[in-house]
Order: C-alpha cells, then structure tokens, then sequence
C-alpha cells in the first residue's frame, strides 16, 4: 500500500514540477544508457539485454484534492438524471473488483483483448512505432493493474512506459511489479484525471521523446460522444504532434449479451457500483443506504450503449456533501455509461477529434478492435490511401457490428 496524500493536498499545478510521492525524479545511469542504446533502431538490434537493476519504477501524485472531488460530485447531483464521473469507482475496493469483473465469464472483453494484444504485439509495436525516432515513450491512459501493456512493453522496447490511473492505491504496486517484469524499461507511473489533464508533467523521461499513446479497455466508452471527443482531442495534445494512439474499442452486440455481461450472476458488477455509495459515505460524509438502492444495467439502443445505475427502491432523502439529496422512487443515479462503436462509428469519431485511423486489428469474432490512429495533420502522406487497413485474427470476413 501506498503511503496516502495528506487530505488536503491539491493538484499540482501543471506549470511546476509535481513532487513525487515515491521516489526520486532522476534516473541512475545505466537506465539513460540503455536507452541511448537504441535511439532510432526498431526494433532494437539484438533485443535488450537484461541490465543490473534499475531505480524503482517513480510515481507522480497529481490525484485531485478532496475539494474537486466534492465539487464534481456536487454537480453530477445536481444533473437529471443524476451522474458521478465513472472514475469515483475506482478507490482501492472499486479496483480490486474491476479485476474480478474482467474474470467474469459473461464479460469477455478483457480476456479477448488481452489475447489479441498477445498475438498481435510484434506486428502492433512495429505499425506503432514505424518510422518513429529517436526511440519513443509509451503512455498508457487508464492503465489499471497494467495488465495488457507487458507483450507490446517487450515487442515495442519503448524508451521508457508512462502509466497514467486514477487509483494510487493500484498504481504504485502495479508499476513497481511491472519494473520487476521488465528491467531495461523505465517505468513511470502518474496518479491522475487524465481527463483533466493539460499536459504531461516535466519529466526527465518524457523529454526530447516522441509519445506513442495507449488506451485498451474500451474505456472511451465511459464518455459521452462530446466528451469522448473532446477527450480524444486531449490525447493529442498530451501526446505532442506526430504522435500515434493504440486504443481498444468494444463493439455492439446483442443486447442480451452486453447487459448479462455488465450484469454477471455472481453480482460483481453490482458489488462495483454500490462500492460507490460506499465511498460516497465515507470521503463525503454520506448517508447513503446501499440496501435502499437496486443496481440495473441497460442497453440504450439510441445512444449504442449500456447505462449502469443504482435506482432509487423507494422516495427517500441523502445527506450528501453536507446537503439533503431527494431521491424518487425508480430515480437512477448513472454510475456508468459504456458506449460501444462500429469501426466506422469510431473512425468518424476520431477523425473529428484530430486523428486518422491507419489499421485496425480485431478478435476473431469481431466483438472488439484495436485501432491504431496517427495524427490527422503529420500522417497523411506517411499512411497512405483513405481505407484504414484492417486485419483480422482469423480469416474471418470483415463484417461491421450492427
Ligand atoms: C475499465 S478500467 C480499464 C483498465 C485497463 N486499462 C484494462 O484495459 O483492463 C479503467 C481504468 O482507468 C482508470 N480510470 C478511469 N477513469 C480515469 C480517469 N478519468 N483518469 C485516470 N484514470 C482513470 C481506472 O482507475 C481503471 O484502472
């Protein structure tokens, strides 16, 4: 377990340096020298050698204060219907249970992801990284438990791994077992909003570096189409011009199989949702009765995606933020939304947010892709033609998400 902020901690503005809640900023040599190593070779001549123990993986603390989170929760009270920014589920329990959700049999994104980033590592690092020099940064938003990142880690040997989350309580153990993993990387793991988020921190490792991004999860889906655009747009200008961004993006099904899978039997998606009440009570001086509440998951056919709530079981008054809340019987309180897109629904998407999407790669049973995007102004001679190119892990044919 990390050591804590101090409650009244605030966000670090983004034009000073943020102090560092682990350990220190600067790198030993040898970590500098294995990078220099492989400035502008991919993939790197002979592979990595394994190096004699680097510093620990650094983690930057810019978790909003206490006051932005009373604020955003204030105003996502106030909304009809009422919604709280998905990422409140995540403290330590909400992460913990993520992980058990993706063990689900009824939700098989995580799996099929993460079995298509395997397959595909060394073709993705080489469409990530072609043409790039010298060696770039990779950044992962969302990064969780940083599970999915290892094959590309080692087929892409970045300069170094930037993993930005939310959760402190996740991101401190997983960075520093993924620097055990993989030694001649230096890791970097920044606690943060990344939808908040103006600019990277000043950092020795993002220095001087081109930025490959990396958004598995499907977790653009948590945004409304304003914000994921919006959203995308930060992207790149986190990432900086020329920049690619590997993101994975789940697709629409039947809605029977999408609502049993944010649904599961075991009610693990449920223990999620009313995790938030319970934060709620707890960093808010809350009064939220868990058992007043029933969590419903929903596909809305008109807006393609499932909306996860905890309705209201009868007519009732919360304290919240040292406020009554009146909540009517049947009244939902939006814990989520997961928005699903066609690849061409996506493409469209981020086209208008500055990107052109140059491949795709998706599961066998296309329930979900990987899209590789450049940036819309640097890429246009380097990618070629109009029609991103798409790739399959079987042969089977193209066929689009209804
Ligand atoms: C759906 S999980 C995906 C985790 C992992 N990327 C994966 O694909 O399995 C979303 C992750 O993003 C983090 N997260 C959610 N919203 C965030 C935000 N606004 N800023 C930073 N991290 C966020 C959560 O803590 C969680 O680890």
């Amino acid at each position: 377990m990390l050591p804590r902020p101090p409650a009244d901690r605030t966000v670090a503005e983004p034009s000073r340096p943020p102090k560092p809640a682990l350990e220190p900023t600067e790198r030993s040599g040898s970590g500098t020298a294995a990078l220099k190593a492989n400035d502008g070779a991919y993939p790197p001549a002979g592979g990595v050698a394994a190096l004699p123990a680097l510093q620990p993986a650094e983690l930057l603390d810019l978790h909003p204060a206490p006051s932005d989170l009373e604020r955003l929760v204030l105003e996502g009270m106030a909304r009809k219907p009422r919604q709280l920014p998905a990422w409140l589920l995540y403290d330590a329990e909400g992460s913990r249970l993520f992980e058990a959700i993706g063990q689900q049999p009824e939700y098989g994104l995580t799996r099929q992801e993460t079995a298509l980033l395997r397959e595909r590592a060394p073709e993705l690092a080489r469409s990530l990284a072609e043409g790039i020099t010298p060696t770039p940064v990779l950044v992962e938003f969302g990064a969780g438990n940083l599970s999915k990142v290892g094959p590309l880690l080692e087929a892409l040997q970045p300069a170094a791994y930037v993993a930005l989350d939310i959760s402190l309580d996740q991101l401190g153990p997983s960075c520093r077992a993924l620097q055990e993993r993989h030694p001649a990387v230096p890791v970097l793991g920044i606690c943060c909003d990344y939808a908040d988020l103006d600019q990277l921190p000043p950092h020795p490792l993002l220095e001087g570096r081109p930025r490959l991004g990396f958004y598995p999860g499907s977790s653009l889906g948590n945004f409304d189409l304003p914000q994921a655009r919006a959203l995308l747009s930060r992207f790149a200008r986190l990432l900086g011009p020329g920049s690619r961004l590997l993101i994975g993006i789940d697709q629409p099904k039947a809605p029977e199989r999408l609502e049993a899978a944010y649904n599961d039997a075991a009610g693990v998606s449920a223990a999620f949702a009313f995790n938030l009440l319970r934060r709620l009570n707890r960093e808010l001086a809350g009064d939220f009765d868990p058992a007043a509440f029933t969590y419903r998951a929903r596909w809305e056919a008109a807006a393609n995606r499932i909306a996860m709530a905890l309705v209201s079981c009868h007519s009732q008054t919360v304290t919240l933020a040292g406020r009554r809340w009146s909540f009517a019987a049947g009244e939902p309180l939006i814990t989520e939304y997961s928005a699903k897109y066609t690849p061409e629904s996506f493409q469209a998407l981020s086209a208008a947010s500055g990107w052109r999407a140059i491949r795709r790669w998706c599961d066998g049973a296309d329930d979900l892709s990987l899209h590789l995007l450049a940036q819309a102004d640097s890429e246009t001679s380097r990618a070629g033609g109009e029609t991103p190119t798409q790739h399959h892990a079987d042969p089977t044919p193209m066929r689009n998400a209804p």
